[in-house]
């Protein structure tokens, strides 16, 4: 695991109460939409990486999904989000500490039928992280399987908490992804930060051939 980054995250989860970081959703509205999209049975594993401290976790319970791996490389993080749901909330969620970029545990995963990443995929800025990340998901999101990306659109920021991000837009995810994987569905969404800032995303859905 990257020492530095894990410092990074944790530091920032430290400092700030959930719903004072700039990414915070009190209704994580357009993964819902694209979720809906995917029609999947309750029992379906639905793996959110990088989730941090998000509100989806909070959503796929409340909606009765039962097979809901969080992971992200901030301890801290996942500790805060296991908290707000309380015990029993969070027992329902396999919860694993790792970094995408040096994956131990999540690349054991299989059969994932959905993959979700806000906000983490734009941070990775070499060519191997990216390779690791994608190597990972092939290995992770079954055939038939769907895979939501969010990042910071061509039109957004070109940093956030203080790390430079990539920029994307859906044609850009649909070849790192490569032909395996079909775009269903993409749309521009903006983020308000806190602040009342905007931050335009780059929200998209593919679908793995069978
Ligand atoms: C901008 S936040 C988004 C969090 C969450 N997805 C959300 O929408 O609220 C980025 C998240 O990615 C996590 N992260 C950053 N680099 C990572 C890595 N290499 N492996 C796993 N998680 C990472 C951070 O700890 C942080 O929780």
């Amino acid at each position: 695991m990257s020492n530095s980054m894990k410092e990074h995250w944790d530091e920032i989860y430290a400092a700030l109460d959930v719903d004072e970081l700039t990414w915070y959703e009190e209704v994580p509205e357009p993964s819902i939409r694209l979720l809906s999209e995917c029609r999947i049975n309750k029992d379906e594993s639905v793996l959110d990486v990088g989730a941090g401290a998000s509100t989806f976790v909070d959503h796929l319970i409340n909606q009765g999904f039962s097979n809901i791996i969080a992971t992200d490389i901030s301890e801290i993080a996942l500790n805060k989000l296991k908290e707000r749901l309380g015990k029993e909330k969070a027992s329902s969620v396999r919860w694993i500490v790792d970094d995408i970029t040096q994956p131990i545990h999540i690349q054991n995963l299989r059969d994932t039928a959905v993959w979700h990443d806000r906000a983490v995929l734009h941070f990775l800025l070499e060519e191997k992280q990216q390779q690791m990340y994608l190597s990972t998901l092939k290995k992770v999101v079954k055939k038939g399987g769907y895979v939501i990306i969010a990042a910071f659109s061509l039109k957004g920021a070109k940093k956030c908490s203080g790390l430079t991000v990539k920029n994307y837009d859906q044609n850009m995810l649909a070849k790192f992804l490569g032909e395996d994987f079909s775009l269903l569905d993409y749309f521009d969404y903006t983020h308000h930060m806190p602040s009342g800032q905007p931050m335009p995303y780059i929200y998209a859905l593919f679908q793995r051939d069978q």
